[in-house]
């Protein structure tokens, strides 16, 4: 079996979560876009651990993690994630493969990240450097984990880049440069930490998949993130959606056999951008405080309101989801009553072009008052809890297979 974890709405829908559920079964989880912006979250025997660059799967023993070609690989954020994995599984190293395809972060990014966003051009990005990797990747100036190892090539490349990035540093932001020498001494320190994980991802996949081993792969993001479908200028910078996973992994388009799309029983977003359901009032601080919105990669506080049933089913029409994941449903209960948008009062469709303008469409559904996070099976919820996992299938059109209950691993409803 080969399935695909996307994330439905704006990132940090659970996907970690249900990764690290899903990953028993596994005998690969790889991630195929995106890089030290990604923050998944993983609870087990009151453990909590956030996954940044490395697939959430590598919790279990039998999963091989990879870090595709189509992601942005920061070394610094990989080596401490892995330190500090290593105090929950023993020689994690040896089941965590880099694409030697992948793009580097490099200081250059973060600084350059970190400048614009201090400027009018910001749009609350992670300031992780992910923007600006994807720009030299594609302004064909990138540096990839291969080029560590042909250290001449690393070298003319880097010296080069530097002193184009310095020029913009001095000239256009005012700030100090950067040297060269340093830079080059740490990524070389870097590629001798990094050298035993390195392979060519498009091999070791496609060998996977001929071998039939079962593949999990591993979105990170979400749908209205994504760089051309999402709620541009406001997204990351690369292919969040199903599509991406051939292109970043080297791997062709029928490799993905199933598609699980993840979505919240509400709706969150981190960073600026037009957000139709937000609610700046009381209901968006319940969210926030009962289902600890917070952002895993750089603690902001998330923008939360109610469930938007025309963006999850823009979302899953470019994702290919008919089955989702819905999440955090716990964190709804005490609500003497729950709105969901099922559509707009002004559009037929949910619109990225013309987001700013949807009024949504709100009806109120009964809520439910008792903790449901004990719950394991459909008949242990509340009968509202149910309706209101029916509703959503009505008005999105998608099955819901599971419910997540709460963040601890087991915490799930198979439906
Ligand atoms: P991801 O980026 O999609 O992996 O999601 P994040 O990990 O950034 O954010 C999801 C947050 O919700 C994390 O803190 C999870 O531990 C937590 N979480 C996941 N599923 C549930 C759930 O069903 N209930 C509650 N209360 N928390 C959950
Ligand atoms: P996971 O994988 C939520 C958002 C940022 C910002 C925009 C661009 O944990 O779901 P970037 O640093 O990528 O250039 O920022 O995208 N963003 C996320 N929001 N979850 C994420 O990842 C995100 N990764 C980036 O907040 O609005
Ligand atoms: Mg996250």
């Amino acid at each position: 079996m080969r399935l695909a974890i996307v994330g439905l709405q704006w990132g940090d829908e659970g996907k970690g979560k249900i990764v690290d559920y899903l990953a028993k079964n596994f005998d690969v989880n790889a991630r195929y876009q995106g890089g030290s912006n990604a923050g998944h979250t993983v609870r087990y025997d009151g453990k909590k651990v956030i996954f940044h660059q490395v697939p959430c799967g590598v919790l279990s023993k039998s999963v091989t993690g990879i870090i595709g070609a189509g992601c942005v690989l920061d070394p610094k954020i990989l080596l401490e994630e892995i330190d500090n994995l290593r105090k929950y599984v023993d020689k994690v190293e040896e089941r965590i493969k880099i694409s030697k395809f992948c793009h580097l972060i490099m200081p250059y990014h973060i600084l350059i990240d970190e400048i614009r966003e201090g400027t009018k051009q910001a749009i609350g990005t992670t300031k992780k450097g992910i923007g600006v990797a994807y720009e030299d990747k594609y302004g064909r100036t990138g540096i990839r984990v291969g080029d560590l190892f042909r250290a001449e090539f690393f070298e003319k490349r880097l010296r080069i880049n530097i002193s184009r990035k310095n020029l913009i540093l001095m000239d256009i932001y005012n700030a100090e440069p950067l040297s060269d020498n340093e830079i080059f001494d740490l990524y070389m320190r870097y590629a001798e930490k990094l050298k035993d994980m390195v392979v060519d991802d498009t091999k070791f996949l496609n060998d996977a998949i001929t071998a039939g081993k079962n593949i999990l792969f591993e979105g990170a993001q979400g749908a209205l993130l994504d760089i051309d479908f999402g709620t541009y200028p406001y997204v990351t910078a690369s292919h969040t959606i199903t599509s991406s996973v051939g292109i970043g992994l080297g791997v062709p388009p029928r490799s993905v056999e199933h598609v699980l799309g993840v979505a919240k029983a509400y709706t969150t977003r981190v960073g600026q951008g037009p957000f139709p359901t937000e609610d700046s009032g009381q209901l968006g601080k319940m969210l926030r405080e009962s289902g600890a919105e917070f952002g895993s990669t750089t603690g902001r506080p998330r923008r939360c309101g109610p469930f938007d049933a025309g963006l999850i089913r823009y979302a899953a029409r470019i994702d290919g989801v008919t089955e989702i994941v819905l999440t955090k449903l716990d964190v709804l209960s005490g609500l003497d009553k729950i709105r969901i948008a099922i559509g707009y009062e002004n559009a037929e469709e949910f619109d990225p072009f013309n987001i700013e303008h949807l009024t949504p469409k709100y009806i109120e559904v009964p809520g439910f008052k008792r903790d449901i996070s004990g719950a394991r099976s459909p008949d242990e919820l509340p009968r509202e809890a149910r309706d209101y996992i029916r509703i959503i299938e009505d008005y999105t059109g998608l099955k819901v297979r599971y419910v997540s209950v709460g963040p601890e691993r087991d915490a799930v409803v198979e439906m």
